[in-house]
């Protein structure tokens, strides 16, 4: 099939070249001819595991095609994806939708024959509605058609997630699109996956409702891990034990630092704000936020006790500052808000990072990056252990520290506390 993916971002890219990797032809559009320029050149504007191999593999045989040129796209294929960004809004938590309006008024000039055209998008309740009102203002409504198939994709897993998704979830009532696009997403629905079919309006909230129930899943067990601390019990044990029930489920109940992303802490605001449209107070998702965004200062103030309040000079190592492995991105990791608030206590921080420096630590000078774990953790009074790259899973930390009287925070509890104990070193976790 000829597809049009608008927006080559973390969904449009991926997305783009999977359905290339499927057989279809590929347009990938995006406004900014450096990334466009960038991606022609077999370079990767985000670092997702396999993208690279797959988007040369499938320019080299043709299927993939990336271009600024909208028209030409839009004109060639028969299926229009629309995975630009939706930020959310600061102070209302409603969802900025300029991007979508504003591919959504380009797309309509050129609609000469029938088109799909397909929000993959995050994008509240009714959207799809006012896209449909928007082109419908200039084009004959036969001539296209207005769905929701929404994308549940992991950063650092979204290949996998695309190609071996739990379901493929598509909003329409037209019985020949639906089958259009059962054809489209065959050889995944022939894996095993699910194509379940529905309302516009209820793929759109389908999409908020789930990743809103796992933020849920994981502001759940990070309270319940403040409870296991004080009465010393192995939160691990309450996880595994609740999760052997199949209505509950094992996955989404690892503690930790508060759960970042770009998309948990926009979608769950998100949804508060469409309740509020509706007049509807969703008080659970309310307190999962709440919860979330008191969780760093709560760890905070737990390196502060481990420290004995003494953080003046005191070197920090931080191993991994992303919100989670196997992606560069910083957006709405607990490292952005940890970091400066130990600077201000006077300590010196390090952090060692797989994927790499990272732009939001520039304007601190004591803060500096080390691509080598041993020279991160040297010297170190304090090594936290924030994100789970497999780089930090097996260290052998006496040996790199170097230093009588270090402590390990192990915010992922890589490591056994027993065992920690055994070779005599400081170690804490969490909910442990
Ligand atoms: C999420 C959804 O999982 C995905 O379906 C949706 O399409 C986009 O948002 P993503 O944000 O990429 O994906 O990462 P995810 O793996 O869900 O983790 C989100 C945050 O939750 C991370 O900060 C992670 O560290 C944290 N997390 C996850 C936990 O703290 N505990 C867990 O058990 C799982």
């Amino acid at each position: 099939m000829k597809i049009c993916v608008i927006g080559a971002g973390y969904v449009g890219l991926v997305s783009g070249v999977c359905f290339a990797d499927l057989g279809n032809i590929v347009h990938c559009v995006d406004q900014d001819i450096g990334k466009i320029n960038m991606l022609n050149h077999g370079f990767m504007p985000i670092f997702e595991p396999g993208l690279e191999e797959m988007v040369k593999k499938n320019c080299k045989d043709k299927r993939l095609i990336f271009t600024t040129d909208l028209k030409k796209a839009v004109t060639y294929s028969d299926i229009i994806f629309i995975c630009v960004g939706t930020p959310i809004v600061k102070n209302n938590n409603s969802v900025n939708l300029k991007n979508v309006f504003k591919v959504v008024k380009d797309i309509r000039k050129y609609i000469k024959k029938f088109k799909i055209i397909i929000t993959k998008s995050t994008i509240p309740l009714a959207t799809g509605d006012k896209i449909e009102k928007i082109i419908n203002s200039k084009v004959r409504r036969k001539l296209f058609e207005v769905v929701s198939n929404p994308e549940f994709l992991r950063e650092g897993e979204a290949i996998r997630d695309f190609k071996y998704p739990d379901r493929i979830v598509i909003g329409t009532d037209n019985k020949k699109v639906i089958k259009i696009l059962a054809n489209l997403y065959d050889p995944i629905i022939k894996k095993g996956s699910i194509y379940f079919t529905t309302s516009r309006k209820s793929a759109e909230l389908i999409k908020y409702v789930s990743n809103a129930f796992l933020a849920t899943k994981i502001s759940y067990i990070n309270e319940i891990a403040n409870l296991c601390e004080k009465v010393g019990i192995n939160t691990e044990d309450i996880s595994i034990g609740i999760g052997l029930d199949k209505r509950i489920g094992s996955r989404f109940l690892r503690t930790g630092p508060a759960y970042g992303g770009s998309c948990f802490p926009k979608d769950t605001k998100a949804l508060v704000a469409i309740g509020e449209k509706f007049k509807i107070n969703l008080t659970i998702i309310k307190s999962v936020i709440k919860s979330n965004e008191n969780r760093s200062s709560l760890l905070l103030k737990r390196i502060y006790k481990i420290m004995s309040n003494k953080l003046k000079n005191k070197i920090i190592t931080f191993l991994g500052v992303t919100f989670k492995p196997n992606t560069d991105d910083m957006r709405m990791s607990s490292s952005l808000s940890m970091i400066p608030n130990l600077l201000k206590k006077g300590a010196i921080v390090r952090y060692c990072d797989p994927s790499g420096k990272k732009k939001e630590f520039n304007k601190y000078a004591k803060v500096s990056f080390h691509s080598n774990t041993n020279k991160a953790c040297l010297k170190s009074d304090l090594i936290v252990i924030h994100t789970e790259w497999n780089e930090f899973k097996l260290l052998e930390f006496k040996k790199i520290a170097k230093k009588s009287n270090f402590k390990i925070f192990d915010m992922r509890n890589l490591y056994s506390s027993k065992l920690m104990k055994k070779n005599k070193i400081n170690y804490f976790g969490i909910g442990k």
